[in-house]
């Protein structure tokens, strides 16, 4: 196996680990408040740190960028690992059983593993450039449909930049013309995976952070769907806006999005 495969898996078990024995015990969990609606707990924290011992002890020398302590340089700046320790801290102090451990390792800026680790089910969602994406022992291969018509799309509401929600609710109701359904399911790093198993059809959501969407990215694309920001390009972990699917699919989401963005939203 890939050795940092090996690595980043052990890392995402250990910090999936704390968070399972942390959703055992809501009455001690320390929950502060970062801006409006956007919130961290002591367990988010004690799990990054678990991801990061793990990082640090096989590989000291490369840098590791994280949500909740940001930027930890290492002398290799050209191995970049991206972890968002609980993704899906919301569901979590609600008692929600749905987030995930996501890590990304980028090398030379492109991603080469993904990794994003359920807790609560025990599914294990990984990825390697050119080797394909599994879940648990399963290979990932998004089905070829052609038609938005009866899909059901994931998404996210851009809750922690507001003025973006608008446009969320006009892309909605306009897609709402033609898919079946939407999954608001809180955990970013689950939809993409989820679109990688053909859990949902496909999946959109503006203003995102690296750390929510790098892993989830290769597992989609290691699938065989396409990932893109709102114009069909390749500036997603910049722009935070990504559209994840089959190829028509994701083609028909953008289409659908075009009338509806803002000069902010067109990268
Ligand atoms: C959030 C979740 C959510 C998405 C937000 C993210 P967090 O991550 O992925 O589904 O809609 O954009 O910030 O804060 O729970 O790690
Ligand atoms: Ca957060
Ligand atoms: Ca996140
Ligand atoms: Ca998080």
């Amino acid at each position: 196996m890939n050795p940092m495969l090996n690595i980043a898996i052990r890392a995402a078990r250990k910090a999936g680990n704390v968070i399972a024995k942390g959703y055992e015990r809501p009455d001690s969990l320390e929950t502060t408040t970062k801006r409006a609606n956007d919130y961290v707990t002591n367990i988010d924290k004690e799990a990054e740190q678990a991801i990061i011992e793990v990082i640090k002890k096989s590989y000291p020398e490369h840098t590791i960028i994280t949500e909740e302590t940001g930027v930890i340089e290492g002398e290799n700046k050209n191995v970049q690992w991206i972890i968002d320790p609980l993704d899906g801290t919301t569901n979590f102090i609600k008692s929600f059983p749905h987030f995930s451990v996501s890590i990304a390792i980028r090398e030379n800026g492109r991603t080469e593993v993904g990794v994003v680790y359920d807790p609560i089910r025990n599914e294990l969602f990984t990825a390697v450039r050119g080797e394909g994406a599994k879940l648990n022992e399963t290979r990932l291969r998004v089905e070829n449909k052609r038609e938005l018509d009866g899909t059901v799309l994931a998404t996210g509401f851009p809750f922690k930049a507001k003025h973006h929600m608008p446009t969320q609710l006009n892309i909605m109701q306009s897609l709402l013309e033609n898919v079946a359904d939407f999954r608001r399911s809180g955990s970013a790093a689950l939809d993409l995976a989820y679109v990688a198993a053909n859990r949902v059809d496909g999946y959109f959501e503006i203003g995102l952070k690296p750390w929510d969407c790098a892993a989830g990215d290769l597992i989609v694309r290691e699938a065989g769907g396409i990932v893109s920001d709102f114009v069909g390009g390749h500036n997603y972990l910049k722009s935070g806006n990504m559209v994840a699917a089959a190829p028509r699919i994701a083609k028909a989401i953008l289409t659908k999005l075009q009338p509806h963005l803002s000069d902010e939203l067109k990268k």
